[in-house]
């Protein structure tokens, strides 16, 4: 370890985990001396909700995805050498859900109820060096349910850092970036660097701030001498590269500290420069370019890994959004894992960085955060626009959805607060709050306080917006809640339902639904407040004045499975399934937001003789499709005005069902579907060969079965058994289906509509692993990964 360096040790590997009993209130397991050997041990993050069976009576309710919460303790016992015995020694958690409790060698560290917040101890007064151990406990208490409306999980489910500085440092989030003046020809960046000092004699201490482009090279040098806690620099880049949706470029900041000359400590920032403005006519743009916000909203869970944070797992949910066009997430409803933010800035995503979902009225569940609100809410919203200030992805923070005091006086008053301890530590992007009720007897818009009106849902109203609101900002913060289940058809696929409740006769009746728990995946089903992903999209693009949207969600979610309730224990409103599948609107998206030739069809060809069936095709680049089925022409279908896709309804018999796709006579894309036989063999295919063996890499393996000719059986539901051989684990298993009570954890999964999925975790050693699957009648596959 140099003397001059700050380390930052990842402090995940080798726990110890227990599962406590509600009522076992033993005492002892925060006590450094208690002996934990009997204990499991395990590696963070963890989620120990995600590892139990689904469970009617989970006091969480279906909403919170019908796992149990409860009371975890994790232990750590490592030791420290002796040569950092005079350095400043800090732990940090980047989330605990929720109600953690840390211990260090029998000192309280402190309490943390918030479940999404990053937080740091300073653990140096309590350490030993050399041989003596040290002990860390932490008690998780995820008991009182529900608290949250959607799937929580529990545990230490984020990573957990151990850094050492010395005795003058830059402090804890402690630099804070800006760009202003932004040309072609130059942009300052301002750099506010916090230096953390507990020197008692005084020292000749200064602060060198190094500037680099993303080739390392030096663009900018400022030195000062460090006389207060909190040092001002300017510098000058000279023709800066933005950062952008399409190139999203990062420049680093180096912050040397020393001491006498002699280094003490060195801090990086990643940061870019860019502008971007909300304008009430033109809507927003970003770096002067007007450009649409195609977001959506996402939780925090990761399908079958649960709320466990994973990086390979968020960087594969944010590829295949990037693929469909999306360029923005919204943290539904909570600060994010950091590195989300990370990937965020290096794969070019615009962020709305939420902080709560109530404030400190009730809202919806007993034991939610409201409870907390007095002690809390302030420091939890400081830590949060500290730690994430200086990401260039982030551009809206948003500070509360759907609050009941939209309705309240105290709404305004609260929007007050919070705008005003925003205000005090970023001023650099605006605020708004995501609005249910946001006509104009709303209290938090009435305050006229915030940057941008938000608006959830009420598409049929976004037309009005600037005679409602006029000369004001906007973003469609929250839109569509449209349902869906991947591969499943339901025909006439032209009738539109509210689910699960509509209006006959101006009365609310319960809507007929499926008994299966299904819901249609031709876009004809929305919730009774949402719209179909169409009629939200037909309307935002209408209107150059509306910023952008964020649609409910990107992704399938554990928990809030409406329309339905249990057994369903994950959301129908995700664009992808909870495996990570793309539902077929996926393509509707893709057709409108990329450039890229799109011609997607559906559904699957294996349905009974003469059935009306109805084929439609996403497609773009082209000024018609032409269908075929066997060879015969069905006619050629042109989008008129406002259509998103065309249809063709006929009868069904077997065989070829093939699309052309021409522009000005030229075929650009051709799509074939063939009716599928029965099964005879298990395919595999994996999104990626090879991994790093540093026990966190994942693979994705989507498993499905094809009959005698190849063709991939649509409805498939053969039970496929997962081996492994060699270094790696298999960290979950999925097949998207919102109604499946089959475990996670566990070494087989039923296909769901032809596809499931298995994870594969790279352990710490270097070879070759097969994974094998199988299935009853069928012949095996199976697939080589190479882990380095
Ligand atoms: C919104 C809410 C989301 C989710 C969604 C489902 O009102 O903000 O968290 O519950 O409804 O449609």
């Amino acid at each position: 370890m140099a003397q001059h360096a700050r380390t930052l040790l990842n402090f995940n590997k080798e726990w110890k985990f227990y599962y406590a009993d509600t009522t076992d209130l033993n005492m002892e397991y925060n006590q450094a001396g208690f002996n934990d050997a009997h204990w499991r041990s395990l590696d963070l993050p963890h989620d120990y909700s995600i590892e139990q069976a689904f469970n009617k009576n989970a006091p969480a309710t279906a909403d919170g995805g019908a796992l149990p919460g409860g009371i975890g303790w994790y232990r750590k016992t490592f030791t420290l050498s002796q040569a950092v015995a005079h350095k400043q020694t800090y732990i940090e958690f980047e989330g605990v859900y929720r109600n953690s409790e840390v211990w260090i060698n029998d000192h309280y560290l402190g309490l943390r109820p918030n479940g999404f917040i990053s937080f740091q101890y300073d653990i140096t007064p309590y350490l030993k060096y050399g041989n003596e151990k040290n002990v860390i406990a932490v008690k998780v208490d995820n008991a009182k349910q529900p608290n949250s409306r959607w799937y929580s999980g529990s545990g230490i489910y984020r990573n957990v850092w151990l850094i050492t500085t010395n005795q003058v440092a830059v402090d804890h989030w402690g630099t804070y970036i800006t760009s202003s003046n932004i040309s072609d020809q130059s942009a300052t960046i301002s750099v506010n660097t916090h230096i953390k000092n507990i020197l008692h004699q005084p020292k000749a201490i200064s602060l060198t701030t190094i500037l680099l482009d993303a080739a390392g090279k030096v663009v900018g040098k400022k030195t000062s001498v460090v006389s207060d806690s909190i040092i001002h620099q300017d510098l000058i880049v000279n023709h800066p590269i933005l950062w952008s949706i399409e190139k999203p470029y990062l420049y680093k900041a180096i912050s040397q500290v020393t001491i006498d000359g002699k280094l003490t400590d060195e801090y990086t920032t990643t940061y870019g420069i860019r502008f971007f403005n909300f304008d009430a006519d033109k809507g927003f743009s970003l770096n002067g370019k007007p450009t649409k916000i195609l977001g959506v909203c996402n939780h925090h869970d990761l399908g079958s890994l649960g709320a466990a944070f994973n990086v390979h797992a968020a960087e594969r949910q944010l590829k295949i959004l990037k693929e469909m066009g999306c360029n923005a997430i919204r943290t539904s409803h909570n600060p994010p894992a950091p590195e989300l933010l990370d990937l965020c800035d290096k794969m070019g995503f615009i962020v709305m960085d939420e902080a709560f979902d109530m404030w400190a009225q009730f809202k919806a569940v007993q034991f939610g955060y409201y409870l907390n609100w007095p002690q809390w809410h302030k420091k939890d919203l400081e830590d949060q626009i500290i730690r994430d200030r200086n990401h260039p992805s982030v551009m809206i923070w948003s500070i509360g959805n759907e609050v009941s005091e939209q309705t309240r006086e105290s709404g305004g008053m609260i929007a007050k607060e919070l705008a005003a301890i925003i205000r005090a530590l970023d001023t650099t992007r605006p605020l708004v709050t995501a609005n249910d009720a946001p006509d104009t007897s709303n209290k938090i818009i009435k305050y006229g306080g915030l940057d941008l009106v938000g608006y959830n849902y009420h598409h049929k109203d976004w037309s009005k917006f600037q005679q409602r609101y006029p000369g004001k900002k906007n973003i469609i913060t929250e839109s569509v809640s449209a349902l869906e289940t991947r591969g499943y058809y339901q025909m006439p696929s032209d009738s539109l339902y509210y689910w699960p409740d509509e209006t006959k006769n101006g009365k609310k009746v319960n809507a007929t639904m499926n008994s299966d728990h299904t819901v249609s995946a031709y876009d004809q089903v929305r919730a009774p407040w949402a719209s179909t992903h169409e009629e939200s999209w037909k309307e935002l693009k209408k209107y150059d004045f509306l910023s952008g949207m964020f649609i409910w969600t990107g992704f399938d979610y554990l928990g809030e499975p409406t329309p339905y309730g249990w057994p369903s224990r994950s959301s129908y409103f995700g664009i992808i399934d909870l495996a990570g599948f793309p539902k077929d609107v996926y393509y509707m998206y893709q057709s409108e937001w990329t450039s890229k030739p799109v011609l997607h069809l559906f559904p699957h060809w294996n349905w009974n003789q003469g059935q009306l069936v109805d084929v439609w095709a996403y497609y773009n680049n082209a000024d018609e499709v032409e269908l075929f089925l066997n060879g015969k022409s069905l006619g050629i279908r042109k989008k008129n005005r406002e259509d998103l896709h065309v249809m063709w309804r006929l009868p069904f018999e077997p065989g070829t069902l093939k699309a052309v796709s021409r522009l000005k006579g030229k075929t650009v894309l051709i799509r074939e579907i063939k009716t599928a036989g029965k099964p005879v063999k298990v395919q595999l295919l994996a999104d990626k060969k090879q991994m790093k063996a540093d026990g966190v890499d994942l693979v994705f393996i989507t498993a499905k079965v094809v009959d005698g000719h190849g063709n991939t059986v649509p409805q498939a539901d053969n039970l496929i058994h997962f081996k492994i051989n060699g270094e790696a684990l298999l960290a979950g298993v999925d097949n998207g289906n919102p109604v499946s009570l089959e475990p996670f954890k566990a070494n087989d999964r039923k296909l769901f509509n032809g596809l499931a999925l298995a994870i594969i975790q790279a352990k710490q050693k270097a070879g070759k692993v097969t994974v094998t699957a199988s299935s009853n009648g069928l012949t095996s596959s199976s697939i080589e990964l190479e882990i380095h």
